[in-house]
């Protein structure tokens, strides 16, 4: 497992490929989380208690930003059965299966016993409340607070604060934001 410094691993975690993790600096995981999936974990980021990061054989990652969160109790799917035209069965080889990535922006966060379906895009600053399920192919627009089952936007998020806390840290400077302003132009 590649990992950065101050990597902080819980007890009781299962990580079934640990060659396939891939993990920046300042990041914990926290006890009882198990992960079987292909995972890139950038830097600065807590996955909680008793998550689960499943499916995808490998084939498909989970790409997390960094400044980003999963709560307690989280689950991330990156492959699940169909169980509209499927058998839900993992013994017969030819039953096809819903597959894809999923990608957390810089600065996101998913809220306690969250449940994320595959194929997602969940774009910088977007934070998704507890107890939500997130289906596939969602479309997101990025700094929103989305909740619910399934999720809807429910508020923006208050991205100005965020890049001060940013700007106090050293993580962004004054030219960031400018650069920024001039991209959403
Ligand atoms: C989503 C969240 C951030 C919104 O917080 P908030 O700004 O105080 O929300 P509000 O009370 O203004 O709610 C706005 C609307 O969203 C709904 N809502 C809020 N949280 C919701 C949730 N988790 N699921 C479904 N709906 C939710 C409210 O019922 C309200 O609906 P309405 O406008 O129809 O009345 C918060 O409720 C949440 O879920 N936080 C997750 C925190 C967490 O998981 N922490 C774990 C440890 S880090």
């Amino acid at each position: 497992m590649k990992h950065g410094k101050n990597f902080i691993l819980g007890e009781y975690v299962i990580i079934k490929k640990p060659d396939l993790m891939d993990i920046g600096d300042n990041v914990r995981i926290a006890d009882f989380c198990r992960i079987s999936s292909a995972c890139k974990i950038g830097d600065d980021c807590e996955i909680a208690p008793g998550t689960y990061i499943a499916g995808g054989d490998g084939e498909y990652t989970f790409d997390m930003g960094s400044f980003s969160s999963l709560a307690a109790g989280v689950k991330i799917w990156l492959s699940t059965n169909d169980y509209v035209n499927e058998l839900v069965t993992h013994s017969v080889p030819e039953v096809k299966e819903i597959k894809g990535n999923v990608k957390m922006g810089k600065f996101t966060g998913i809220g306690t016993n969250s449940v994320v379906m595959p194929n997602n895009d969940i774009p910088e600053g977007v934070t998704i409340g507890a107890l939500s399920f997130v289906p596939s192919n969602y479309k997101f627009e990025p700094w929103t607070v989305y909740a619910g089952q399934p999720i809807r936007p429910i508020k923006k998020r208050n991205k100005a604060n965020i890049m001060r806390t940013l700007m106090k840290i050293g993580y962004i400077d004054e030219n960031y934001i400018e650069k920024e302003a001039l991209c959403a132009e």
